[in-house]
């Protein structure tokens, strides 16, 4: 009988997930606590064919050309990969795969719940509880704004950003985009496209960021993206943190600029910017776009499916990075 694939698995995965490693893989973990070092990963990885990490461990070129030579696929239970150098990967011929799909609704969702925490001062009315500071119902007290008839720039209209105008439409909102292809008419779906991310910002009352994080989308929302935004716009961003220029976007937030802002992450995270906790008009949540249960279950599967499917299986991944 074979012996089971020999991987190291960064993190702990939800039960189903750890129970099914453990019956189709003979596992190792890097000692301690997350983030892990990197010479903690190349340790734990020795004698082992594939990988198992998530967001949290970077994989960068240097990590990769140091990692032993029996490896031969590195999956991600994320659907983002940039925190992995696939250009050295494939350099090495090592197999790169993502977990697309199984967390496109709950990202979607969490997206609303930041876009509606936003503007609903979501982050003021809980210190009200939380802090006992609650008096009367007031006519004029903690005012927010109406999300519907407001329009909503989506900068990335993929998966995600498909199902965020989903549910945005439901809420009365107008929904444009920019991509820089027109995107198929089933995907846009009535959105409005603008061929420029100028045009884009013109329209956005509320701009969400639903684009992956490439050398070309770092950094996009700096001043004069958000000097180009209508006055007093809400910033929403479930993507990546290093999309925005922190220094522009809590200038525009103290000013007024921005009216507000909902961010699940940060650049640098889990360290983020100490305004960003004290700004009121800041909803901000530590990176939990797909953390439900079903959600994270699924993503752990799919990374399981690509690790069987290279080591055991035929040795095609089921989702691949492009
Ligand atoms: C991803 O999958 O890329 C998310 O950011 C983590 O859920």
């Amino acid at each position: 009988m074979p012996q089971p694939p020999v991987i190291m698995v960064a993190r702990t995965l939800p039960g189903p997930c750890e129970v099914r490693l453990a019956h189709e893989f003979v596992l190792r973990r890097p000692p301690g606590e997350a983030p892990h070092a990197p010479r903690d990963l190349l340790a734990a990885a020795e004698g082992c064919e594939g990988l198992l990490v998530t967001v949290s461990e970077k994989l960068d070129r240097a990590t990769i050309e140091a990692l032993p030579p029996g490896i031969r696929v590195i999956a991600t239970m994320s659907v983002g990969f940039d925190h992995i150098d696939v250009a050295a990967a494939r350099a090495r011929g090592l197999i790169v795969t993502n977990t697309p799909d199984v967390l496109t609704d709950a990202t979607a969702d969490l997206t609303l719940l930041l876009l509606l925490g936003a503007a609903r001062r979501a982050k003021e009315a809980m210190a009200l509880i939380a802090e006992n500071r609650w008096g009367a119902w007031s006519p004029t007290a903690m005012l927010g704004v109406d999300i519907g008839r407001r329009r909503l720039g989506i900068l990335g209209l993929g998966r995600i950003g498909a199902a965020v105008a989903r549910r945005a439409r439901a809420f009365g909102m107008e929904v444009h985009y920019h991509n820089r292809r027109r995107a198929a008419p089933a995907v846009e779906d009535g959105a409005i496209w603008h061929d420029t991310l100028d045009g884009l910002l013109a329209v956005s009352d509320v701009l969400a960021l639903n684009a992956a994080s490439t050398p070309e989308t770092r950094g996009i929302i700096d001043r004069r993206a958000l000097a180009l935004l209508p006055e007093g716009a809400i910033l929403i961003n479930s993507a990546r943190g290093d999309l925005v220029d922190d220094e522009a976007v809590i200038e525009a937030l103290e000013s007024g600029r921005l009216l507000a802002a909902g961010l699940d992450v940060f650049r640098g995270e889990p360290k983020l910017d100490p305004r960003y906790r004290d700004l009121p008009n800041v909803f901000a949540l530590p990176h939990i776009g797909s953390a439900t249960v079903e959600t994270r279950v699924a993503m752990g599967m799919l990374a399981i499916d690509n690790l069987a499917a290279v080591l055991a299986g035929d040795g095609r991944p089921l989702t691949p990075v492009t």
